[in-house]
This record gives structure tokens, C-alpha cells and sequence, in this order.
């Protein structure tokens, strides 16, 4: 029998003999329930980066008969039953949700709860994970691990664990993060149909539970709870080439130089474990890289942003400084007898640094002294989750295990075991690696790319989705996989283009490299001993391909970038299934194979060798070819041809689009023109946002909105340019507006008329740039 023990202004505890249930109301919508055998609750949480104490204090009522206490906010009603505490929750509609179908239990293996799933229910999120885009009837693993090289729809945990989901009903949308780092697993309709249940090793049971209307909710939640992704240097935006094997300097000038000759967008090179003395991280090989700040530098002068691989083992050589350093401080994780603990990774037997110490993170992150000091720009965290091979790597060592869980870890008033803190090692890399950066060139925003990480992620890191294959069931799964990732909370995610293992044929590149021109992480990348894969190496047309779509990506930045400003300020995924803007809309609840980039551009990529023809959904309102320029009404499957140079593209009606000019990097020139493409539908708006691209003084209000509108009647086109907000300057230029409509009979701009060229379905006229409002009136 649980019986209500005290309440505050923010939690009610619950006790029965051993056990202690908290219901702590976060906001209106935000719920965290915690229960625990004699642990005072809540306990620590290693992601959540804002304190139940640390939100708006919240109105809300407590009921009691014998039977039951419901806690009731202006969102939703918290129903716990006293006989076994048992917990039901519904919105103010009285539609049940996430609710409990017995009580949570505990024994040897850990805590146990199950949920009951509702009728036409649907699930989305779980991180890192490989299938299609809808979840129901699946298990999830939680345990961050280097999974099998072949990333098969039947694969589970992969390198990166958020236990972070979504719930998806007719009117309601929840989300749930599990609070918990321990071993942990969602079972969502796997062993029963009808339930989903949730189960940790931890010596808790923790979950914050969301209620919102649509799944932005849910994501701005993420945002709120897990921390915000802070804005990218613009530059991260460019294409990234990459390849474990360009083993010398000579090779990446050589690569740099074939980028620039053949006018393939590109703004950062990938040095892999190559470049190191040995796999030593934190050297450079004395022979093969002699010279590593004048290359760095050379690169640089092309616009080229150097990132380096580093990896979390250290070889356990004494004669390697930075070995003997961490060793003399005792910053490595030892085994619970107090040895050292080492396994093996690249270098072969290698230590590993306890990166849930602060100060072994400060230490971690001064490190990265030489790279930046010799020009390095972005780092590469992998190997991280952590993995360690069963054999030498120069005895052909592969996947085999982690650190031993038993091994002690953390700083002496907050002493855990590797068990509590396996999932979070990547998380925390990338902390200390991000930090570190931060405090090397404090007014650069670093970038940090990692193959581990857990909820949270997003603050310190952008995520790869590891050693995919050149496979199109890879390419297929592209979609589905960086979706879930964005509703999980990580909107900064590509994977790698054209496959890691195995050699793409040219058709499979072309297709990919369509694809992902369009993620938000951008990079080519392969594995040694694979056939050349970069954008040449598939011959002509396949190059052709390359060049056209980064080309239209490098256009595109200025789009991009805003929706990374909007991922950063409200937590909304840059790609996004269409469940995400059309919730009500049944057709989109399992629809995989097309995805929007931002609110307004959707693709639906060929991702079938062969294939010409696809069907492509076109949700409700009306729809523009990006091609074409023809206008559909959406709320139809249309048949759409698309041969190998296309991409089937469409701009949601009412999109105002901002492109700046084509260029082989994103430092090469200023944005000049800023095209704005006007595709009119009704009344519709958009906010271009800018600043420096690279400073954090956007933080202290140095960045620019430009607001956009358009009304579309029968008789007329109203574009409006607001007066520009904000104290940052871009540097001069034109304005370049086409708006897509029939010929007009006059246009007029801030009613004088004006000069316009009506050519391939649109009016196009151009002006100055004098950041004052404007408005374009086409008289039809
Ligand atoms: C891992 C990474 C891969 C990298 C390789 C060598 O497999 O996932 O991207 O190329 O290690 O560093």
C-alpha cells in the first residue's frame, strides 16, 4: 500500500515498506516519475540538463479517495493507485496514455514496468537504430556497442543509445525519456501486441513523460530537458570529404586539389588514424605528416578545414609522453583489483581515460593543444563507445567487448562502475572534447563528430551513424535512421555517403550523393582497401551528379543554415519523416522513403538500383516540382519520373526560399546574391537568419532576421521584405527575387513600377540590398 508521504510545491512522494515513488510536475506537459527501493529520489541524472527545480514553478491539484491520488495540471491528469502504485495518465480529454497495466517490479535482473498500447498507436525515436521509420512491435536494446558490419534490419543497439521515444495517437502525441544510463531496454509490442514495457539494470526506475498535441512538442521538449544544440560554424555545413587510408600529406593535397580542380564543393578534409605516429593519438607520423602545420595551413589557404580522428585509447607504451602523463595523474580507468585497465584498439593494448572526471576531461580537452595549435579545425571522437577488440588490431583484432564493468569509475564523492556509466562514454568524449576546444579558441565554435553518444548529445556533438555498407538496403535505411535520431533529439546527423564497407557502384553514389546533399552532416567516406570513393571516382556522369547536387546543397545554405538556427532555438529535427509536420494525416505514419528537410522542401529519393519511377505522397495543400516548377495539389500519390541526374524534389506551397550563389566552399564569397524563391500558396512567411557564421556573438545578439511574407489572391502576389532585425551586417549585396507565378500584367516594387523578366514559370526582379522593408506586388 502506497501512501502519499509529503508533497511540495513541485512532487508528491509516495512510500510503502522498502519503496519511494516520486511524481515530480516539471511544466504543465512534463512529468518525471521516479521509484526506488530505500534510495532517496530523485537520484542523480547524468543527461538531463535542467533540474526538476529549475523550471517554471506550475499550477497544479491534488485529489485523494482511498483508492487513488490524481495529480492534475491545466495539460494533463496522474493517476496513482495506492494498493501497488500502479500509475495511469490521461489528457484533459480523458484519453489514456502511457499508463501502467500492473505495477513496476524489481527483482535480481532489475526494474520492470509495462504499458498498455492503445489502438491505432504508433512509435518513433529509440536513437541509433537501423529499420524503418515506425517502430511498433520491436525490442530496443539500450547499451552502446560497435555493432556487426552489416547494420541488418534485425540489428538492435548500434554505437549511439538515447533512450528517448515518441508516442504517436489520433489527437496525442507523448514522449518518454528513460532516464536511466544503466543497461536498459523498451519493448514495444515485441512479446505482447499490446504492451510496451521498460526495463533497467539501474537500481531505479526514472522516465520523464511529455504530453504535446504534435511531435514538435515533443522535440522542443527534448530541447528543453536534454540541452540545446548549440549553432554550427557555417563551414560544418559544406561537404566533408573523407577516407581511412589517405596515408601522407602528399595524398590529401592531392585530394584537396582534384576537390578544387573538378569544382567539387568541399569544406573539410577527414584526416583518419593514418596521420597518427602509430595510432598514437595527439602525434602526428613523423614521416608520412612531417609537416603537419604547414599542410594544415596549405589546406586552409584552398578553404579547406582540416578534422582529425582521435580516438579514446591510449597506448599503454611508456615511452609515449601523453601515455606517461595520464598514467602519472591517474587519470585512467583501472579494474576493480586496481590495475590498470587496458585492452586492445588501434595501437594494441591501450588505456583508457575516465572521461566521467573533471578532471580528467580538462586534461582530455588540453590535449587537443597540438592539433589546434597546428590549424586542426573539428575533431573526430570514434571508437567511443568505448570498443575493444578481442585480438591486436595487428593480429587482424575485431569487435569483441568494452571495458570490464566492474571497473570503478568517477571522481571519489561520486563513485560508480563502468555498469552506470558504459552508455555515457561517448557522451562525456565529447563533452571533454567540445569543452576543450572551447577553451583552446574560445571565440570558435567547435566541432566535434562522434560515433558514440547518448541523449543529450546534441550539446557537445554531431553524430554519424557509423560503418554503413554500400548497399541500397543502406541507402534505404538512411532516411528512416537519421528521422528517428532527429525525434530522439539529435537534429546533427549524416551517415556516411556511398557506404563505408564494400565498393557502390556508380549508379548506387549517384543516387546517395542526391540524398545527402540534403543532411544535415554532409560527408563521403570509406574504408581502407575499398575501391577509391570520392566524388571522381565513378566516372563522368556519376561526377557530374556529385558536382550538381553538392552545388544545389552549397546553394541551399542559407535555407540550411536558418533551419539550423530553428533546431538550435526550438529543437525542431532538420530532416523530419512526414509524421512529423502531417500527425493526423494516416499516410504518413509509416511513410519512410520521403522525408522534408526543414518545413519546406521534401525529398523522395530513388533508392532502387534500376528504378526510374517512383511513387511519391504529396500530403495535403499544394505542392511545387522543384524541377518543373508545376503546381500540384497534394493529398495524392503521383507517379514521378526520375532518371539517374534526378532527384524527385518538391517545395511546399508557400515556401519562401533563400539560396545564396554556387561555390566550392563556404568561405570562398560572400553571400551575394541572396536569391529568395517565392513559391506562393494562400498566406505564408519565413525567417531567414544570419550571423558571422563562426563566433559565439550571436550570443550576445550579433545576428540578423530577415522575415518574409507573401499573400497570393487571384488578382494579385503580395511579397513583403520586413525591415531587417539585429545588429549583424552582411556584406553588400543584391537581392534577387523569383516568384513563381503565370506572367503578370505589371509588377510594381514598393509600388513604382519595376523592370522583370517572367521566364521558366517565374518573375524575377532584382534590387539592392539596403536591409529596408520592401514589398513586390504582381498584378495578375
Ligand atoms: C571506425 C570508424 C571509421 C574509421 C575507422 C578507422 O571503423 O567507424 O569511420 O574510418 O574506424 O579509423
Amino acid at each position: 500500500m502506497f501512501t502519499l508521504d509529503h508533497r511540495d510545491t513541485r512532487s508528491c512522494l509516495f512510500k510503502r515498506a522498502n519503496q519511494q515513488l516520486r511524481i515530480s510536475i516539471c511544466s504543465t506537459q512534463l512529468i518525471r516519475v521516479s521509484l526506488s527501493n530505500d534510495q532517496p529520489l530523485p537520484r542523480r541524472s547524468w543527461a538531463v540538463n535542467r533540474a526538476d527545480d529549475a523550471w517554471e514553478p506550475v499550477e497544479w491539484s491534488i485529489a485523494q479517495n482511498s483508492a487513488i491520488t490524481t495529480l492534475e495540471t491545466a495539460d494533463l491528469q496522474v493517476n496513482v493507485a495506492h494498493a501497488d502504485g500502479r500509475i495511469t495518465f490521461t489528457n484533459r480529454q480523458q484519453q489514456a496514455f502511457f499508463s501502467d497495466v500492473g505495477p513496476a517490479t524489481y527483482n535480481a535482473d532489475g526494474w520492470l514496468v509495462t504499458k498498455q498500447i492503445y489502438n491505432s498507436e504508433h512509435f518513433y525515436g529509440f536513437g541509433e537504430r537501423t529499420g524503418w521509420l515506425e517502430k511498433t512491435g520491436q525490442h530496443f536494446l539500450n547499451w552502446t556497442l560497435d555493432p556487426e558490419p552489416h547494420h541488418g534490419p534485425r540489428i538492435d543497439n548500434m554505437y549511439a543509445t538515447m533512450p528517448v521515444f515518441m508516442g504517436l495517437q489520433p489527437n496525442l502525441c507523448y514522449g518518454v525519456f528513460f532516464n536511466t544510463s544503466f543497461r536498459s531496454s523498451v519493448d514495444v509490442g515485441a512479446t505482447d501486441a499490446a504492451l510496451l514495457s521498460l526495463k533497467t539494470q539501474g537500481p531505479d526506475l526514472d522516465y520523464y513523460l511529455v504530453l504535446g498535441a504534435t511531435p514538435a512538442d515533443i522535440t522542443a521538449t527534448w530541447r528543453e530537458l536534454l540541452g540545446a544544440m548549440p549553432l554550427p560554424a557555417y563551414w560544418t555545413l559544406g561537404y566533408h570529404q573523407s577516407r581511412w587510408g589517405y596515408d601522407s600529406s602528399s595524398t590529401m593535397r592531392a585530394i584537396a586539389d582534384e576537390l578544387r580542380a573538378r569544382n567539387i564543393p568541399c569544406d573539410a578534409i577527414h584526416f583518419d588514424i593514418d596521420y597518427m605516429d602509430g595510432y598514437r593519438v595527439f602525434t602526428w607520423h613523423p614521416e608520412r605528416f612531417a609537416q603537419p602545420a604547414q599542410l594544415v595551413q596549405d589546406l586552409a589557404q584552398d578553404g579547406f578545414n582540416v578534422v582529425t580522428i582521435i580516438d579514446p585509447g591510449f597506448k599503454t607504451d611508456p615511452d609515449y609522453a601523453v601515455f606517461a602523463e595520464g598514467l602519472a595523474n591517474d587519470y585512467f580507468i583501472k579494474r576493480a583489483d586496481g590495475s590498470l585497465f587496458s585492452g586492445y584498439v588501434w595501437p594494441d593494448d591501450s588505456a583508457f581515460a575516465d572521461f566521467t572526471r573533471a578532471d580528467v576531461r580538462a586534461w582530455w580537452g588540453n590535449l587537443h593543444k597540438t592539433l589546434v595549435d597546428a590549424g586542426v579545425r573539428g575533431i573526430w571522437d570514434d571508437m567511443n563507445e568505448p570498443t575493444v577488440f578481442d585480438r591486436p588490431f595487428s593480429e587482424g583484432g575485431g569487435n569483441g567487448g568494452t571495458i570490464d564493468l566492474n571497473a570503478p569509475q568517477g571522481a571519489a564523492d561520486e563513485r560508480t562502475t563502468h555498469a552506470e556509466v558504459h552508455n555515457l562514454y561517448g557522451l562525456l568524449m565529447a563533452q571533454a572534447t567540445y569543452e576543450g576546444l572551447r577553451q583552446l579558441r574560445p571565440n570558435e565554435r567547435p566541432f566535434v563528430l562522434t560515433r558514440s553518444g547518448f541523449a543529450g548529445l546534441s550539446r557537445w556533438a554531431t553524430l554519424w551513424t557509423g560503418d554503413n555498407s554500400a548497399l541500397w538496403e543502406h541507402l534505404e535505411m538512411t532516411l528512416p535512421q537519421i528521422c528517428n535520431l532527429g525525434l530522439s533529439g539529435i537534429p546533427f546527423v549524416g551517415v556516411d555517403i556511398g557506404g563505408f564497407f564494400g565498393n557502390a557502384s556508380s549508379e548506387l553514389w549517384a543516387r546517395w550523393v542526391q540524398v545527402g546533399a540534403f543532411l544535415p552532416f554532409c560527408r563521403g567516406h570509406s574504408c581502407s582497401g575499398t575501391r577509391p570513393a570520392e566524388p571522381w571516382a565513378f566516372g563522368e556522369r556519376t561526377e557530374a551528379i556529385a558536382r550538381a547536387y553538392l552545388s544545389l546543397r552549397y546553394r541551399l545554405l542559407p535555407y540550411l543554415y536558418t533551419l539550423f538556427y530553428q533546431a538550435s532555438t526550438t529543437g525542431a529535427p532538420i530532416i523530419r519523416p512526414l509524421v512529423y509536420e502531417y500527425p493526423a494525416d494516416v499516410a504518413t505514419h509509416a511513410l519512410h522513403d520521403q522525408v522534408l528537410c526543414g518545413s519546406q522542401l521534401m525529398l523522395a529519393p530513388i533508392v532502387r538500383p534500376g528504378a526510374e519511377y517512383r511513387s511519391v505522397y504529396l500530403p495535403a495543400g499544394e505542392w511545387y516540382d522543384w524541377w518543373t516548377g508545376e503546381r500540384i495539389t497534394g493529398a495524392q500519390h503521383i507517379l514521378v519520373h526520375a532518371p539517374l541526374e534526378r532527384l524527385p524534389l518538391y517545395v511546399r506551397g508557400g515556401a519562401i526560399l533563400t539560396l545564396g550563389p554556387v561555390l566550392n566552399y563556404t568561405g570562398e564569397a560572400p553571400l551575394d546574391p541572396l536569391t529568395l524563391d517565392v513559391y506562393p500558396s494562400g498566406t505564408s512567411e519565413w525567417t531567414l537568419y544570419e550571423d558571422d557564421g563562426i563566433s559565439f556573438e550571436y550570443e550576445q545578439g550579433l545576428s540578423a532576421t530577415t522575415h518574409f511574407s507573401c499573400i497570393e489572391t487571384a488578382q494579385s502576389i503580395n511579397f513583403v521584405i520586413a525591415a531587417r532585425q539585429g545588429s549583424w551586417q552582411p556584406a553588400p549585396r543584391t537581392i534577387v527575387v523569383n516568384l513563381h507565378s503565370l506572367p503578370p500584367k505589371a509588377v510594381l516594387l514598393d509600388e513604382q513600377p519595376i523592370e522583370c523578366v517572367h521566364a521558366d514559370g517565374a518573375i524575377t526582379v532584382s534590387f539592392v540590398d539596403d536591409g529596408l522593408t520592401h514589398t513586390l506586388e504582381a498584378k495578375l
